[in-house]
């Protein structure tokens, strides 16, 4: 099949979508001359379109000589001589290959559960905004629900007026910055990708510290940004010792902990690790997102800072109103008041505990896991070779995989990064196929 994803949602009509993807998969070299396209009926049935919506593209591409037909034999990417050469509007060319992203940070959000969702939003639409510019601290009902909620899965007991709405975690992490002293920021390596490009932006200076070694020292750091529970991405569990050691370095030198929870709650072995916030909350700064828990693009977080930091960053805010629109965080609290979060949680725990198996047994003989398993992604050491080859064999089925290097800043690891949370069982499949021909060395087949 096509590696090939039609959205609704736009406004261009799925056989004008289809066609634009075909024309990108011709000209990027997924597709070659003589390649074979599939049957307008398979193709449907995979895209879950009608047949009229295949066949429409592919009239289309005729017409524009991308393709050629042969009578009984099917449809064909036409020979270079009678491809269309001239440059259109809008240029096909310009168009990156579509990849399905086996992405490390993108949860499963189970379609049986969007009832709620709308529910959510259509109390939205009843209830009445505020009339002027919203608390700094965030809604103070939702703050709230958080407060319990971290109480009940996180062991963290706060009050309400300790928390502070963040439109995610890089938010939560980018006003930190704002308001602490000077000094460079320790980050693990490998580490955070979006953590390190906001310490960057911020311009302070990013501290390479090897992600699995102990933090001892923060002298001249005015921060250090680590994620405790499921380090990212190599997965370990940060030890006892460790995290007394971070909090020792971290108070000699009056530098705050920042601590990512991103993830935290997706165990399916043993219960969640305590947050190391609820060991010091006057050095560390807890952060935790609804991107796991609810939606990514929703683009909601929380923050519990130490008390002086957080009566900086109210100020402040108070004069910038740099809090999260209003109607995420009231669909936030319904959400939370309804018991959607919790189930949502409970189902994808489910997904991830059959998904994280089943990737370990089809990877394991050929790769060395690295950490517990947990979560919604898993990291695997190979040599860059096999690294590589695997990649390439995903993108010929039409996945994209990341390398566990994109992580490393001066770490030299190599391995893959792949994330099970935003595919569905029959796409998983496929692509751990691609994944573990690619570590046996086999060629790349495309689809
Ligand atoms: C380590 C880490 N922290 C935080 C997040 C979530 O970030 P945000 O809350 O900005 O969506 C992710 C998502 O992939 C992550 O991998």
């Amino acid at each position: 099949m096509l590696p090939v994803r039609l959205d609704r949602t736009r406004p261009e009509p799925l056989p004008a979508q289809l066609a634009a993807a075909v024309r990108a998969l011709v000209t990027d070299g997924t597709l070659n001359t003589g390649d074979r396209l599939p049957s307008s009926r398979a193709l449907a049935a995979d895209l879950g379109v009608a047949r009229a919506v295949v066949e429409q593209a592919y009239d289309q591409l005729l017409a524009e000589a991308w393709v050629s037909t042969r009578h009984g034999a099917g449809t064909f990417v036409a020979s270079g001589e009678t491809l269309p050469t001239q440059p259109r509007a809008p240029r096909p060319a310009a168009q990156a290959p579509r990849y399905i992203h086996l992405d490390a940070g993108t949860p499963w959000i189970d379609p049986r559960h969007l009832a709620g969702w709308r529910r959510a939003w259509r109390e939205v639409s009843t209830a009445t905004p505020p009339r002027g510019y919203p608390d700094p601290g965030g809604l103070a009902e939702l703050r709230e629900a958080l407060a319990e909620r971290l109480a009940r899965t996180r062991g963290l007991t706060v009050g309400p007026d300790e928390i502070l709405l963040t439109s995610g975690s890089t938010d939560a992490l980018r006003q930190l910055l704002g308001v602490l002293g000077p000094g460079g920021v320790l980050v693990e390596d490998p580490g955070y990708r979006a953590a390190v490009e906001t310490i960057r932006v911020s311009g302070r200076d990013v501290v390479d510290h090897p992600a699995l070694a102990p933090v001892t020292d923060l002298t001249g750091c005015a921060a250090a940004y680590v994620t405790p529970a499921h380090q990212h991405p190599l997965g370990r569990v940060m030890p006892a010792a460790d995290r007394l050691a971070l909090l020792a370095a971290a108070r000699a030198a009056g530098a705050v902990v920042v601590e990512d929870d991103y993830d935290s709650e997706f165990r399916y072995d043993v219960a969640p690790v305590p947050a190391l916030a609820a060991l010091d909350r006057t050095c560390v700064a807890y952060v935790g997102t609804a991107s796991k828990s609810v939606s990514p693009s929703l683009r909601l977080g929380w923050l519990v800072a130490p008390p002086e930091v957080h009566e900086r960053l109210l100020h402040r805010r108070a004069i910038t109103h740099d809090t999260p629109p209003w109607a995420s965080q009231r669909a936030l609290l319904t959400l939370l008041r309804d018991g959607w979060v919790d189930k949502v949680v409970r189902t994808a725990r489910r997904v991830y505990a059959d998904r994280a198996p089943r990737v370990a047994a089809a990877l394991e003989p050929h790769a060395k896991l690295a950490g517990p398993l947990a979560g919604m992604y898993s990291t695997w050491h190979t040599s860059p070779e096999q690294a590589a080859a695997a990649r390439a064999a995903a993108r010929a089925a039409g996945f994209d995989v990341r390398l566990l290097e994109q992580y490393c800043r001066t770490a030299d690891l190599s391995g893959l990064v792949l994330g099970f949370g935003g595919v569905t069982d029959a796409e998983l499949d496929r692509a751990l196929a691609a994944v573990v021909s690619g570590l046996r060395g086999e060629e790349p087949r495309k689809r």
